[in-house]
């Protein structure tokens, strides 16, 4: 059979993620990616890409492509527990970098800490803490709802679900940073270093929390995976702490970038807004076009290859690295009508916004319930808030377009 390879399919004279034309406007380069390259060859990243929205699902079902880093062509060689640094063996117990046996039980131990009744306290728990922020805003002419609320509050809403107290919320920041960062496979060791430097702090308090909580658990999340524990199956400090970091990683970026550009959408949508302040049924639907009309992620969902095998019509070596490109998920024309309009109605059935299969986020009730709470009370404050237009982006951000300003108007 005709195969392609790498050189016939080589984007990196287009395709740039870091640079500043695609933070502003990624859909040009998206959507030639879309429509040229199911499969393609990214040297920058020594990759190849993957695009498409039935493209990505299959591959995030396909079980040959793994989640495990250590499989990688370029990953440094493993080493002993004994010489792995405290963000190393935090890595080690990562959901990402197990097996499939142990991925599932963790899986399994962890989402009790997500179930529908600790949700409903957490969506009580958020709303003091947006009430909180917003009073600490005021009623300012204008402010920086980047920096001022999206940046703010969820990690603030992990901190809470962690169990976390209110002063030691910085420690957390820190620890949430190195993981954030600390895992993006491109990073050099000494990037790596300096990213991580505060998660030996963030560690030894998790460590004193996990002792307090099991002399006197609540039902926060690091209490639920202490009580699994007594449950018969038994979950090390190392695995609790992992699991917090998983949902720090996971959770952070992807909520602050989902805030900003969810605000950004409706107020540059007048009109949806108004509906949608009519019929507050449909923020759950605006949440999801949101993000499938604005997918903020400079990379994909990486992948590692375990086996040789035929990908897209290319045969792809065991140990490579596949990127999936969700943000072209929502720009395909084969599974969305009209992909370049925002439309709070559209139907949501084939998103992979949250990913598919057996890594699907496990914070996805989550970060819905603490966006509606933050969406509410917003234009309850200000129901007549609008853009002034002064928008800015982090263009060194490591793997967002995360706006850094996002100035609005309250007109009050
Ligand atoms: C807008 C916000 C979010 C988006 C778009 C999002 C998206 C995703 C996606 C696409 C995956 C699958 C990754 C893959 O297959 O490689 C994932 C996994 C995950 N998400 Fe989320 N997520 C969000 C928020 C959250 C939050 C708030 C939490 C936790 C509080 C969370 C926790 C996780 C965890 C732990 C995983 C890994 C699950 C596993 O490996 O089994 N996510 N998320």
């Amino acid at each position: 059979m005709f195969m392609l390879n790498g050189e016939q399919l080589k984007v990196d004279d287009f395709f740039d993620p870091s640079s500043k034309d695609f933070i502003h406007d990624p859909k040009p380069s998206l959507r030639k990616l879309l429509k040229e390259y199911p499969i393609g060859r990214f040297d920058a990243w020594g990759a190849w890409l993957v695009t498409g929205n039935r493209n990505i699902a299959d591959c995030l079902l396909d079980r040959r492509l793994s989640t495990d880093f250590n499989l990688w062509e370029y990953a440094p060689p493993k080493k002993e527990l004994s010489e792995m640094d405290s963000f190393e063996t935090l890595m080690n117990n990562n959901l990402f970098f197990l097996n499939r046996t142990d991925h599932l039980r963790l899986r399994k131990l962890a989402l009790p800490a997500f179930s529908p009744r600790i949700m409903d306290q957490m969506k009580v728990r958020f709303a003091k803490l947006v009430k909180e922020r917003f009073d600490e805003i005021g009623e300012p002419e204008e402010f920086n709802f980047a920096t001022e609320v999206a940046e703010i509050i969820p990690t603030q809403a992990i901190a809470s679900l962690v169990g976390i107290p209110r002063d030691k919320f910085p420690i957390f920041d820190s620890l949430a940073y190195g993981v954030v960062r600390g895992i993006n496979p491109m990073l050099s060791e000494d990037e790596r270093k300096e990213a991580t430097k505060g998660v030996k702090a963030g560690l030894d308090l998790l460590n004193e929390l996990i002792e307090e909580k099991r002399s006197n658990p609540t039902d926060d999340f690091l209490s639920t995976l202490i009580l699994a524990e007594e449950e018969g199956e038994k979950l090390s400090n190392w695995e609790m702490c992992a699991l917090t970091g998983a949902v720090l990683a996971a959770g952070s970026d992807t909520a602050v970038d989902l805030h900003s550009y969810l605000i950004k959408a409706l107020l540059s949508h007048p009109e949806q807004l108004e509906e949608l302040k009519q019929d507050e049924e449909l923020i759950q639907n605006a949440i999801s076009e949101t993000l499938r009309y604005e997918s903020s992620g400079k990379t994909g969902l990486a992948r590692y290859v375990s086996e040789d095998m035929e990908l897209l019509g290319v045969e792809v070596k065991k140990g490579q690295m596949i990127q999936l490109i969700t943000s072209t998920a929502g720009l395909d024309p084969n599974t969305y009508d009209d992909p370049d309009t925002f439309d709070i109605h559209r139907n949501h059935d084939k998103s992979i916004s949250f990913g598919q299969g057996p890594h699907y986020c496990i914070g996805v009730t989550l970060v819905r319930s603490q966006t509606e709470v933050m969406l509410r009370e917003l234009f309850n404050r200000f129901p007549n808030l609008s853009l002034t237009g002064d928008v800015q982006y982090d263009y060194d951000h490591h793997n967002a377009r995360r706006m850094t300003e996002l100035t609005v108007k309250t007109n009050i």
